[in-house]
């Protein structure tokens, strides 16, 4: 057991507790207001440096939901990392919080965070320009209610090699599932978390990762995956959005296949993904959305046991 007491990166799990998260997550889901307020009494801040629907409602939800109070602190108030150092705002929020969700650009300032930890607090990643591992958990959830088992899925991400990709590649290496990450030349994921998710398949006897920038491996996946070309924090301008022009999951790309698509959302229609193709899988692209709730509920308990 990996017994991480902060959520960093998908990779502070090992596959055993992404599993027993998975399955408290489709329990939380089967019975979503009748369960134990486990965490009645505790705090739970939540700090976003971007804009969020999806991540800030479902956390604070969801410690609605487990009992505890949900608290926003305004990013324009405390200024992380500019007002005051990663360093010292959590040496003050230890003091008030029990849980710390945090969403920022800067990486290394959630590391500083956890650094500077002493007490129990837990520290969750809500997503920086590196990971965004609550998204990762929800989606592996909506994989494990569509597929009979991760083993030997063909799971294939279409577009930058992002923060997004990131973390669906490390959880497919801790689950065995077979990676594709399919992006324009010079967009491809970092080499720090290819060889992450390499030393895991390794270990775990499942296929290392696998990067290309051939549109047309996305025929042979078992499910798609897409998110921006642009992500926040990013400017447009910094990126050749033409370098995606042959990116996009359309009709044209699919032909008569039907392969599902998944995306983290906010999504851009008739950029990563057409109008028809969002609509014709919105089932499942919503059932993510939903997921994030029930998944980040079963984190927050698993984390609160470690503490
Ligand atoms: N998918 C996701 O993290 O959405 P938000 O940016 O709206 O939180
Ligand atoms: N890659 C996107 C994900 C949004 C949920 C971003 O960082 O903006």
């Amino acid at each position: 057991m990996k017994s991480s007491k902060h959520f960093l990166s998908i990779n502070d799990l090992d596959p055993e507790e992404f599993l027993e998260i998975l399955s408290s997550a489709k329990k939380f889901k089967g019975n979503r207001r009748n369960h134990e307020r486990t965490l009645r009494e505790q705090v739970g801040g939540i700090i976003t440096t971007k804009p969020s629907l999806r991540t800030r409602l479902s956390f604070e939800i969801g410690l609605l939901e487990l009992g505890a109070q949900a608290l926003f602190i305004r990013n324009e108030e405390i200024g992380l990392g500019e007002r005051e150092s990663y360093a010292d705002i959590i040496r003050v929020l230890e003091r008030y919080v029990d849980i710390l969700i945090v969403r920022t650009h800067d990486h290394n300032g959630l590391i500083e965070m956890v650094k500077h930890a002493n007490s129990s607090i837990n520290i969750i990643n809500a997503l920086t320009s590196e990971e965004h591992p609550c998204q990762a958990l929800a989606d592996f959830l909506t994989l494990k209610e569509n597929f009979n088992e991760f083993k030997n899925l063909k799971l294939t991400y279409i577009g930058d090699g992002n923060n997004v990709c990131h973390s669906l590649m490390l959880a497919s290496s801790l689950l065995q599932v077979e990676f594709t990450a399919i992006t324009p030349p010079g967009y491809e994921p970092q080499l720090k978390y290819i060889n992450l998710a390499t030393q895991n398949s390794k270990k775990l006897s499942g296929k290392e990762p696998q990067i290309t920038n051939d549109i047309q491996k996305a025929l042979e996946a078992d499910i798609l995956y897409t998110d921006v070309w642009v992500s926040m924090g990013e400017s447009s301008a910094q990126k050749s959005q033409s370098a995606f022009e042959n990116y996009k999951i359309n009709e044209a790309l699919l032909k008569n296949k039907n392969i599902p698509v998944l995306h983290c959302l906010p999504a851009h229609k008739d950029q990563e993904i057409s109008e028809g193709i969002f609509e014709k899988n919105a089932k499942l692209i919503f059932d993510q959305a939903e997921n994030r709730l029930h998944a980040q509920k079963a984190l927050m308990l698993h984390l609160y046991f470690i503490r």
